[in-house]
């Protein structure tokens, strides 16, 4: 199963931002979306003047919780004359916008089901996960739409870059006038629409071509790396290790950890300060979307998973090009930090 139509864009938001339009997302729209993501598909909805309803994470995977998407669309939602409505808001609801988060995908098959059943646009953000399966399947190819990323962080990069891919030739086409300006003519500059100049130029293009040779050593890395980060940690308390579905191909594309304070004896921030007094740069999840000012137009959520995730996730460096001997310097620093930790306490009770 692949799709077989690519459009290139000049980076994954200006992606999404097409691929909303060409799913026919519209302005007052309500798509649903993990309140636990990068902000740039939340803001791509608002592009189009759609609004985010924002669905909590499931604790596992740390993905879209698809039974929270299910509730969310048996109960808070009506059918009027063949479309679904929000009960609360009385707005439209097109789409859902799974988004495949640190390089592991999303339970797709439930979400799929639930979009076929009320009449959803399934919008998938792959631009994490490049190269992450579902079942067998490349993430990318089980939505009705899928964006990418080719941005410096990314597994594969053209320093700025994106993708939109589908299977539906009308959407492409779509896709690939809106983001060269809406041109009607070869030649004469007739315009019947509203374009954008996205175009990913050919020079970034035939990077992104090389680099694509690069993916499969990239994520044998990248796996290795999880690989050698979850051993080592698996028994240290406190500390949960990334984990991957069953049903799920990782790329493990950023190696995140929890931090249980009580366990662990300081909180996901101690140790990131405590790893940045040794040089190593670690990074929180981010803080859910719906607590963004930005967002908080789009009426109230309650998330507890992401906020906890927010709290105790730390993402720790896992760059293809790290050496053992780096890897071994942060392991180091999370077991020491894990003694001072207890023996701070110890002598604190003892005194
Ligand atoms: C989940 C997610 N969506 C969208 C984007 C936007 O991609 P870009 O930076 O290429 O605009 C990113 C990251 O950059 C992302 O992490």
């Amino acid at each position: 199963m692949r799709h077989g139509f690519g459009v290139a864009a000049v980076n994954g938001t200006a992606a999404l931002h097409i691929a909303l339009q060409v799913a026919g997302v519209k302005p007052g729209d309500e798509v649903l979306i993990s309140t636990l993501t990068f902000i740039a598909p939340g803001n791509a909805i608002r592009y189009v003047g759609a609004w985010p309803v924002f669905i909590d994470a499931e604790p596992e995977y740390w993905q879209i919780d698809p039974q929270k998407v299910l509730e969310f669309l048996e109960k808070g939602c009506r059918w009027r004359e063949g479309a679904l409505y929000n009960k609360a808001t009385g707005r439209r609801v097109r789409a859902v916008l799974p988004v495949h988060i640190l390089g592991h995908p999303v339970d797709l098959d439930p979400i799929r089901e639930a979009a076929r059943k009320f009449n959803l646009a399934v919008i998938e953000d792959a631009t994490e996960s490049l190269g992450a399966k579902y079942r067998d399947v490349m993430v990318g190819n089980l939505g009705d739409v899928a964006c990418f990323s080719f941005n410096g962080n990314k597994i594969i990069t053209t320093g700025g870059g994106g993708m939109i891919v589908t299977n539906n030739e009308e959407w492409a086409r779509k896709a690939k006038y809106l983001t060269t300006q809406a041109k009607d003519d070869p030649v004469e500059y007739v315009h019947n629409e509203i374009g954008y100049n996205y175009r990913l130029t050919n020079l970034l293009a035939a990077m992104g071509c090389a680099q694509m040779e690069q993916l499969p050593a990239y994520i044998d890395t990248k796996r290795r790396i999880a690989t050698a980060y979850s051993k080592a940690l698996e028994a240290v308390p406190g500390i949960t290790p990334m984990r991957e579905a069953p049903w799920a191909y990782s790329t493990f594309w950023l190696y995140t950890i929890l931090v249980d304070r009580s366990a662990f004896g300081i909180d996901s921030r101690a140790l990131l300060r405590r790893l940045e007094q040794e040089q190593i740069q670690t990074r929180p999840l981010w803080r859910p979307i719906h607590r963004s000012r930005a967002f908080v137009d789009c009426g109230l959520f309650e998330c507890p998973i992401a906020e906890r995730l927010n709290r105790e996730a730390l993402s720790l460096p896992c760059s293809v090009g790290i050496t053992e001997e780096d890897l071994h310097t942060v392991l180091d620093v999370l077991n020491s930090s894990f003694s001072e930790s207890h023996q701070s306490q110890r002598s604190a009770r003892s005194s």
